[in-house]
């Protein structure tokens, strides 16, 4: 069941608090109601982040990545995407951007919790770093992993487009290319179109640069994602209007990127750095920010049916 109609619930808003009992909450109000969740967690670093240059105040601790186990770190996640998985719209998708080092455990507990078949892509976030003398290659990627809500229904999708390589270009410019088929109906070659070529669809490893230490959307947030990576996945997986979460909000990339975009939006995070963040963020942009206390959330009283049950074994569609 769909809830409230979008004018009644919360929206365009920072909720300030732990983010299993944010969604918890939200429950009762958002059920089926978001489009687009993007989550970047901690990544099991067993590190604390502090703040860096561009920040307000340089060394500050903005959040902690130490777990006594990974096993904590999975239930500690596990419990989060079920909640994200039942504030999803049938439409919707969900996207857990981690690092090589737990990328496969996350991908068989996230096939467990919305069926191997809700799986959508595994895309290879490249980037290019520093580069470091070691015995090994260096590590230049990042994996976002992708679970349709209901791989049953049509799914919030605008193709996105890549340049044609530059072979291509050689031989055929920029214009669109016709496939010519022989008497066999087999492929036999290529003509020209007069129209202008969009580009060959996006795939699912995408060059974007890390954000540079002078760019201009830097934060000082440690772990601050690019615009460039968020815009992308906002633009092919939601429509203007749509409700866009980001419960590990960290520097507010995601909604900061959503207000841009007129898609409403909704973040949680707990660090008093990153809602320090966040709120000088939206302020220089101009645009307005609710930050919402954890506990003006959970004040509303919960009506009396509203148990949420959170089972590993169920795909909750
Ligand atoms: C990797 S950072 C997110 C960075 C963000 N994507 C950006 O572009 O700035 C993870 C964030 O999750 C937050 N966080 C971790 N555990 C949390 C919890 N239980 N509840 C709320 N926020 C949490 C941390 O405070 C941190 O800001």
């Amino acid at each position: 069941m769909l809830a409230a109609p979008a004018s009644d619930l919360l929206q365009n808003a920072l909720i300030v608090g732990d983010n299993g009992e944010a969604l918890e909450a939200l429950l009762e109000t958002h059920r089926g109601t978001v489009t687009l969740a993007y989550l970047d967690p901690p990544f099991f670093t067993q590190r604390a982040f502090t703040t860096n240059s561009g920040a307000a105040a340089r060394g500050e601790t903005a959040f902690d990545d130490h777990w006594s186990s990974r096993a904590e770190y999975m239930e500690f996640l596990a419990r989060r995407l079920m909640l994200v998985r039942e504030l999803l719209a049938p439409w919707g998708s969900v996207v857990l951007h981690v690092d090589p080092k737990t990328s496969h455990y996350l991908r068989v507990l996230c096939d467990e919790i919305f069926g191997e078949d809700a799986f959508a892509s595994e895309i290879v976030w490249r980037y290019r770093r520093w580069p470091s003398k070691q015995e090994n290659f260096q590590r230049v990627h990042d994996v976002l992993l992708r679970y349709r809500k209901d791989p049953t229904t049509k799914g919030r999708w605008n193709q996105l487009y890549e340049p044609l390589a530059a072979s291509t270009q050689k031989t055929w410019g920029t214009s669109k290319q016709k496939a010519v088929v022989n008497d066999e109906g087999k492929r036999a070659r290529s003509s020209k179109t007069e129209d202008a070529s969009p580009g060959v669809p996006l795939g699912d490893v995408w060059d974007i640069s890390v954000i540079a230490p002078v760019a201009k959307e830097r934060t000082g947030y440690p772990t601050q994602k690019p615009e460039a990576l968020l815009n992308r996945l906002i633009d092919a997986l939601s429509d203007p209007g749509d409700l866009v979460l980001d419960c590990f909000a960290g520097s507010g990339t995601t909604l900061a990127c959503a207000a841009e975009r007129q898609r409403r939006f909704l973040g949680v995070d707990a660090s008093p750095v990153s809602v320090a963040t966040i709120t000088r963020r939206f302020a220089a942009k101009g645009v307005p920010l609710a930050c919402v206390p954890l506990a003006d959330l959970t004040s509303i009283p919960a009506p009396p049916d509203s148990t949420t049950r959170l089972r590993l074994d169920g795909r909750g569609r």
